[in-house]
């Protein structure tokens, strides 16, 4: 039975936080499948903003389970953070609840230490990380060093795991960087104590999985930033080190792909990147200021996690192109429609011009992408207000145009469109 997800089709933050809300109402349990506290979704429910970083957004809804699964890297300290936040409102974090998959490999302070090290050490090169030690707690996976989520229910087992660990974190910041050391007995206080708390939510993510959906029941894959920032299949090396594509759900929740039914693009009407790295439609001056917004509004194109202003751009289709191929796409969600009302025209990246040649998929080779130029079309705009819109009939001539030249662009349908950040905002097409 059916195992959705939902993929991000950009740079991240395409407001992914929307249709995991809508869809998580029919869903038994609701997964993070890679990434961590690297992510920020915003939730909007009436006047109540819930920001979530680490918790899957079905969290909101009572009577869904909330999985962080295999594929994710977890720092203690914030996860708690966030479930006493949660708690705080009145919503129920207990351990039948929010489950943490015994797989899943934790972020330590001595991964946010390196990570902050390594992109000192850039300089001009740097990724633009988000220094929540993401890279280094992924890399020590991958050297099969990491520590792993079930530690937690291990004292004696995750003090000596984590001493190893800072001491060895620690001897290269000493000897590599010239950094001060970190307090070893101080973390392993606080991680005693943070395991307490949250050794009652670890789980065999994998098997809870298969028990739902033997039970015919639903799971959502909630996606964390999005396929250019994946690590096989974005602009590598401005990338994120986990995969967030749909690939990546399959291995970071431990389910066969023979369970999916529906893989969701989430695509802003315009493009967003934060961080280092190429960017083809990028605009600065007047016209970025624009769609980016005042930083006033929650959803203005600021950084969730680090409050950073987003760089910003027009739509990009060989963008959408290539994650319909990578992820297999059933359909996209396109959000923030509303943000392009006003506009008397708008640019739309149809192909890249690359050395005179015209080019319609999108290079993952930077030195390639770097030569490319964006070949616009440009459609007509629309005057009208269409944050009232509820259905297709609501909007403008030229919106609807937009969102079908995108569809056709894009090769895939749109499903829903955003036209703004309200739960009832929200048009099915
Ligand atoms: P890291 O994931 O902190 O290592 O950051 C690597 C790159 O991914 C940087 O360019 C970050 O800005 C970007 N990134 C990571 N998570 C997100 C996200 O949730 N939204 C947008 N960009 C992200």
């Amino acid at each position: 039975m059916p195992l959705t997800i939902i993929i991000g089709a950009q740079w991240g933050d395409e407001g992914k936080g929307h249709i995991t809300d809508r869809l998580a109402q029919g869903a038994a349990v609701v997964a993070r499948y890679s990434g961590g506290d690297n992510a920020g979704h915003t939730v909007t429910i009436g006047n109540e903003i819930f920001k979530l970083h680490l918790i899957p957004s079905g969290i909101i809804h009572p009577g869904v389970v909330c999985l962080i699964g295999n594929g994710a890297v977890v720092n203690p300290a914030v996860l708690l953070r966030e479930m006493d936040a949660l708690a705080a409102r009145g919503i129920d974090i207990g351990p039948a609840r929010l489950r943490l998959s015994g797989s899943a490999h934790l972020i330590t302070p001595g991964h946010m230490a390196l990570d902050r090290a390594h992109e000192r050490e850039r300089g001009r090169g740097a990724i633009g990380t988000t220094l929540r030690g993401i890279g280094p707690a992924y890399a020590d996976k991958a050297r099969r060093v990491g520590l792993r989520a079930e530690l937690l229910a291990n004292p004696a087992a995750l003090a000596t795991t984590l001493a190893g660990h800072i001491t060895a974190t620690n001897d290269i910041l000493a000897r590599v960087y010239g950094e001060e050391p970190l307090d070893a007995a101080a973390i392993l206080a606080d991680y005693a104590a943070l395991a307490v708390r949250l050794a009652p939510h670890l789980v065999d993510g994998p098997a809870l999985l298969d028990e739902t959906l033997a039970r015919g029941q639903t799971v959502l894959a909630e996606g964390a930033q999005g396929t250019l920032l994946d690590l096989d299949h974005g602009t590598y090396p401005f990338v994120t080190s986990s995969s967030p594509t749909a690939g990546g759900a399959i291995t970071g929740l431990g389910v066969g792909p023979r369970h999916v039914d529906r893989v969701i693009g989430v695509a802003k009407a315009f493009t967003t990147r934060v961080g280092s790295g190429p960017f083809p439609t990028e605009l600065d001056g007047a016209a970025a200021a624009r769609l980016r917004g005042t930083g006033e509004n929650p959803w203005d194109e600021f950084g969730t996690t680090t409050g950073r202003p987003r760089r910003v751009g027009w739509l990009d289709l060989p963008i959408l192109r290539h994650a319909r191929q990578i992820n297999s796409l059933s359909d996209l969600v396109l959000t923030k429609l509303d943000i392009l009302s006003g506009l008397a025209e708008i640019p739309v990246c149809v192909a890249y011009d690359l050395d005179g040649d015209r080019r319609a998929g999108f290079p993952t080779d930077l030195a390639v992408l770097a030569r490319c130029r964006p070949i616009y079309e440009t459609l007509p705009g629309w005057r009208e207000d269409i944050t009232g819109a509820r259905c297709p009939a609501d909007l403008p001539a030229n919106a609807r145009r937009y969102v079908d030249f995108v569809a056709e662009g894009a090769g895939v349908p749109v499903s829903y469109v955003s036209v703004g950040p309200g739960r009832a905002q929200f048009i099915a097409l």
